[in-house]
């Protein structure tokens, strides 16, 4: 046995030496550098490919595995509901019909903030919420679960939806499946169709999150889908955190900021300073974005749109929206506008690191916590 043990059922699952994964961040976040950084770190990684077509996903998971022999996975956002609108920004814009209020905000926000009006969606940065959000109300899914069915990564995970009907297709052909969830209902239904593991995010995760606490969450859904795994998503960034949800009923961590700041992840160099800096206070989770509640770092935008009494539109009307206005404040360096997603735990993160010391770091605390620190902490007889 090695010392440097630290199994739990998702290794077995998913033939990994640590129960962490890097959560799938679009767009390009979470891209295959980052993801084969973390599969050799000895978790694994998860490509998020919501707002990618079939022939991209292909050349994406074909660079992937270039870059690591080990298991990998593979994200996108199973569609709700059918879906009208065009893929081309420009003609989505033309059919989205934005209620003038609405464009009247953004406009008068970009104009108070010096902020120029930019639609060429090809300037998109790493992270760059609205440019995913946009794309994820079309109906890719279909399309993209064939393909990633032909690929046959290790695991496939969905982002939003319920993946039942595909389930059965893919452990014939070896892929694992695992669904995204932020409340308890969702877990049971996609538990009952089948999922390998169920990854419930609690309302501290970056991006798209619920509103249940976690420790609340975790526990309940545990119960909920025994003996379907668990693992456990939101605010989690050391071994703190992962000790803590391997208490809390989980079997690993899904993980998303922490790995944003980290040396080999494509996000620029201010949106990993502004995690570096930000405070325990200094996220907040809106519509504000993408028509869906996405936790992200508070700023201007934030308060113009709170301010100005109106309701946010629907996705993808709220995403093709803001577009113009995100990518413009990345040009002008308002960076907070463009919209930093983050989890309340980038109040712990003060340092951007290589990946595979975010991960044997995590290892060593969670070790240390569980063998040292709380049997001295606990007195049990
Ligand atoms: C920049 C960013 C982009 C995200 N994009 C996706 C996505 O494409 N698919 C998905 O399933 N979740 C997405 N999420 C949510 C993450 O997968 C994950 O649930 C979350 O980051 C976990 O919380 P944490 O950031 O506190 O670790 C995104 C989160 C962030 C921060």
């Amino acid at each position: 046995m090695s010392g440097n043990l630290f199994r739990t059922k998702l290794c077995d699952l998913l033939d990994i030496d640590y129960p962490i994964m890097l959560a799938a961040m679009a767009p390009d976040v979470s891209d295959p550098a980052l993801v084969a950084a973390v599969s050799e770190a000895g978790g694994i990684g998860v490509l998020a490919c919501a707002d990618k077509s079939p022939e991209e996903i292909r050349d994406l998971a074909a660079e992937t595995r270039k870059l690591t022999g080990k298991p990998f996975g593979i994200d996108v956002a199973l569609p709700i509901k059918a879906d009208t609108l065009s893929l081309d920004f420009h003609e989505a814009l033309a059919q989205a019909d934005l209620p003038e209020e609405h464009v009247r905000l953004r406009d008068e926000f970009m104009a108070a903030n010096a902020i120029p009006y930019v639609d060429d969606i090809s300037k998109a940065t790493p992270g760059l919420s609205s440019i995913a959000a946009f794309k994820l109300g079309y109906e890719l899914g279909k399309r993209q679960v064939e393909t990633i069915l032909d690929i046959a990564p290790a695991l496939f995970v969905s982002a939003l939806g319920d993946p039942s009907f595909m389930v059965a297709e893919a452990h014939r052909r070896g892929i694992k499946v695992m669904s995204v969830v932020g409340r308890s209902k969702d877990a049971g239904r996609v538990a009952r169709g089948g999922v390998d593991a169920v990854i419930c995010t609690g309302t501290a995760a970056g991006g798209h999150s619920g509103a249940v606490d976690g420790t609340v969450l975790v526990p309940q859904v545990a119960e909920l889908v025994a003996p379907t795994p668990v693992v456990a998503g939101g605010g989690i960034v050391d071994g703190r955190g992962l000790a803590g949800a391997l208490a809390l009923g989980a079997v690993g961590v899904w993980v998303g900021t922490r790995f944003i700041a980290s040396q080999e992840c494509a996000a620029k160099p201010w949106y990993k300073q502004h995690l570096v800096e930000a405070d325990d206070m200094a996220t907040v989770r809106n519509r504000w974005y993408t028509g869906k509640t996405t936790r992200h770092l508070e700023g201007a935008w934030d308060k113009a749109c709170e301010q100005s009494g109106l309701e946010p539109l629907d996705m993808p009307a709220q995403g093709i929206c803001v577009t113009p206005m995100t990518l413009g404040a990345v040009e002008a360096g308002e960076y907070v506008s463009s919209g930093i997603y983050c989890g309340q735990g980038t109040a712990r993160i003060d340092a951007v690191l290589p990946v595979a010391e975010i991960v044997s770091q995590m290892i060593e605390d969670a070790r240390a916590i569980l063998t040292e620190e709380l049997p001295q902490r606990v007195q049990l007889n």
